[in-house]
């Protein structure tokens, strides 16, 4: 490969993997739900924030680390669960794990992954989260009970698609899940019955069930898919050790606000009494500090990771995990920021500040 066919950055891997991508699997890794309004919405709200950077101040060392649910990360870019990832690399998630692990980065793993929860964990150590869609109160504590037994230490329950998302990009593609593909980790596990809509519907999880698995569960339990503060607040309140302002990346319902958008509400409702994850458009270094200045601990990056799997496997998994943490730290340290306590919301700019928000003498520390 000459140097400047070389990947350089997130967008170059996207380019890359829609021409390495069969077009059905492109269209499912890369649509969104609907008229694909949030899933442009997503990146085009970070393009919509400047930085307002602050110069001559001590250099520090670039520190980007930070304490997650009681562990030490080198910096707060996490890769976010996503379903079927044989369909993008022979290695899978094995390959996702290995990737994230030689770069820092924690690995969700997806309900929906075509690795056994166990060898996933045992290709990286970093992979050691476990996302869970509600099965039924038996199923559900079934598959946490999986989770912590091979050594999971923290849940994600998706709480923003209680139906599958309608994405026309992948329909009118005739993506279709190959046979021989399957949940592996859900195998054996009492389900409910979901045939119809309303059966589908009934078997949706409940605010009750968030706070009964909750307190069930043998690890902590993150609730992903939260936009609202108010159901940030509730989410706490039932016992949630953490959430994640997501939209699912645009793909179950169309005409949301980007996630973040929605962010500062959230951070402001939650005030440091649990940590605030967002996903959703981060494509640049520059995308995690425009989060962490609205209010985020840490972020988390699906397709970005997804397009490096399938172009180069773990080393292209590695490798775009590794451009986003030098452009973050980079960003930080032309910013003026020497660790995350240093980034908050003076770091964006503001034209016309609202009445009540902060003014420049207000920034001035
Ligand atoms: C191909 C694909 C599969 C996904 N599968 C899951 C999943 O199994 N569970 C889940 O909670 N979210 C899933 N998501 C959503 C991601 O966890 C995450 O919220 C989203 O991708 C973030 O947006 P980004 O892709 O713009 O970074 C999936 C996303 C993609 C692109």
């Amino acid at each position: 490969m000459r140097p400047e066919d070389l990947p350089q950055t997130v967008e170059d891997y996207r380019r890359a993997a829609g021409a390495a991508l069969p077009p059905a699997t492109a269209a499912w890794l890369n649509g969104g739900a609907g008229d694909e309004i949030t899933l442009r919405r997503n990146e085009a709200a970070f393009d919509a924030l400047p930085l307002m950077p602050r110069v001559l101040r001590d250099g520090g060392s670039g520190d980007t680390s930070l304490t997650l649910l009681g562990t030490r990360l080198d910096h707060p870019i996490l890769v976010a669960p996503m379903a079927w990832q044989r369909l993008l690399h022979p290695d899978a998630e094995r390959a996702l794990a290995a990737g994230a692990t030689a770069q820092g980065a924690r690995m969700v793993l997806s309900a929906q992954a075509t690795t056994p929860l166990a060898e996933a964990r045992g290709a990286g150590a970093l992979c050691d989260w476990f996302q869970l869609y509600w099965l039924g109160r038996e199923g559900t504590l079934a598959l946490a009970r999986r989770a912590a037994d091979a050594g999971y230490a923290a849940l994600m329950l998706t709480v923003d698609a209680p139906v599958a998302g309608q994405r026309p990009r992948e329909m009118r593609a005739g993506f279709a899940l190959p046979p021989d593909l399957s949940p592996v980790n859900l195998a054996g596990l009492p389900r409910p019955a979901a045939g119809s809509f309303e059966e589908v519907m009934a078997a949706a999880p409940r605010w009750a069930d968030l706070e009964w698995l909750c307190a069930a569960a043998p690890l902590p339990v993150l609730a992903k898919g939260i936009l609202h503060p108010g159901d940030a607040a509730r989410a706490v309140a039932a016992g949630a050790a953490g959430v994640v302002v997501s939209n699912h990346g645009g793909r179950v319902l169309d005409g949301l606000p980007a996630s973040v958008e929605a962010l500062p509400a959230v951070a402001s409702a939650l005030a440091g009494r649990a940590p605030v994850l967002v996903d959703g458009g981060i494509r640049r270094g520059t995308d995690v500090l425009r989060a962490l200045a609205l209010g985020a601990d840490a972020v988390m990056v699906g397709r970005p990771a997804a397009w490096a799997l399938a172009v180069a496997g773990a080393l292209g998994v590695a490798h775009v995990l590794r451009l986003l943490r030098d452009e973050l730290r980079i960003a930080m340290a032309i910013a003026g920021c020497r660790s995350p306590r240093d980034i908050g919301p003076s770091l964006i700019f503001r034209q016309n500040p609202p009445e009540g928000c902060l003014t420049a003498s207000s920034q001035a520390k």
